[in-house]
């Protein structure tokens, strides 16, 4: 059997240049091999819409982004004849197994999660069951299609741990023969917020750059990163936030640029205006396809239903498995 991959990005908005180069990318090469070797991976690509209501959101929203995420797969070349496209409410099962899987993880284990302490103080009114369960249906949502390998964003592999402890202890219990899934990295696996502190975050005003943002919006984002009066020396953290970027657009001039800064030659808006028009070549294909995208409603709907089917096919073999292993069946 063919490894398979699993991957998904919440139902929380268009997406930005985190999810891009944090979990895209990595969707991306590990559905297109390099040339010649044929498809080496089975790759399972969701939308996380229920994942979406384990913190307060709005109805309306959610209802359409859990569309618009697809369509930005798609625009971004994400292959319905290589990836199973779906999303994960319409697989129900996944539910199913993060229930089953909650019987061996504890409530402590969960509690001291860093992604769970960050989210309560965001939403301290709202430290609900779904909120502390959010790691165990992740780890349901990988092992339900028994992946090895997850391509996601460095800040995942908490979740990644509890989802290997969950597998080890469940074929323990059980017998059943889920895989660890292991964290695919990729170069973007951190990619930093534009206002100079921490990641780029849909939650923090400023610190990003949508993928259907046009040039002169991209330029005007990029400009505002803090920098310095003067190049040379200890870099501030806006500055290593330009030149991570450069290195993930613009490799060749990420030297060039780097040497400049060094010798106290560098003309921030320089480099600033050359990064905006590197990161808008990568997106505007990706842009023009999803104008397309957008008309065809007739197409988006069929492979949403097709994708939808597909993983609900092979969701219901491992339910049915595990149940029978429980003493459920
Ligand atoms: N927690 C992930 C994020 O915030 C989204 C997600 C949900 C996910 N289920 C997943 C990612 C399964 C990978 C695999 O980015």
């Amino acid at each position: 059997m063919k490894k398979r991959v699993l991957s998904g990005i919440r139902a929380t908005g268009k997406l930005h240049l985190g999810n891009y180069l944090g979990a895209v990318r990595g969707m991306l090469e590990l559905q297109n091999p390099s040339a010649g070797t044929g498809q080496v991976y089975e790759t399972f690509y969701m939308v996380a819409d229920t994942h979406t209501i384990t913190t307060p959101y709005d109805i309306e929203e959610l209802r359409k982004n859990r569309r618009e995420v697809i369509i930005d797969y798609l625009a971004a070349g994400l292959d319905p004849q290589k990836s199973v496209i779906f999303q994960q409410s319409e697989v129900p099962e996944h539910i199913e197994l993060a229930f089953y899987f909650s019987s061996v993880t504890t409530i402590a284990k969960m509690q001291h999660l860093p992604t769970f302490k960050e989210k309560v103080k965001l939403h301290p009114q709202n430290a609900t069951m779904a909120l502390l369960n959010y790691p165990v249906l992740m780890a349901a949502d990988i092992l339900i299609y028994k992946a090895g390998l997850v391509p996601v964003g460095i800040d995942q592999e908490p979740h990644l741990e509890v989802a290997r402890e969950i597998a080890r202890r469940f074929n323990q219990d059980y017998k059943t023969d889920f895989p660890e899934p292991q964290r695919f990295k990729t170069e973007g696996e951190y990619v930093p917020s534009l206002t100079g502190e921490g990641k780029m975050s849909k939650s923090v005003e400023g610190s990003y750059i949508n993928l259907t943002d046009d040039l002169e919006t991209i330029r005007k984002k990029i400009r505002a990163v803090p920098t310095a009066d003067t190049s040379g020396g200890e870099m501030s953290e806006g500055i290593k936030t330009l030149f991570s970027l450069l290195k993930l657009f613009s490799v060749q001039s990420h030297d060039k640029f780097e040497k400049e800064y060094n010798s106290g030659r560098l003309q921030f808006v320089s480099l600033k205006d050359h990064l905006a028009e590197a990161i808008f070549k990568e997106l505007e294909p990706i842009q023009k396809e999803r104008k397309r995208l957008e008309q065809d409603t007739e197409y988006v709907d069929r492979i949403i239903k097709e994708g939808n089917q597909k993983a609900r096919e092979v969701a219901r073999r491992t339910i049915r498995e595990v149940r029978e292993k429980m003493g459920l069946g």
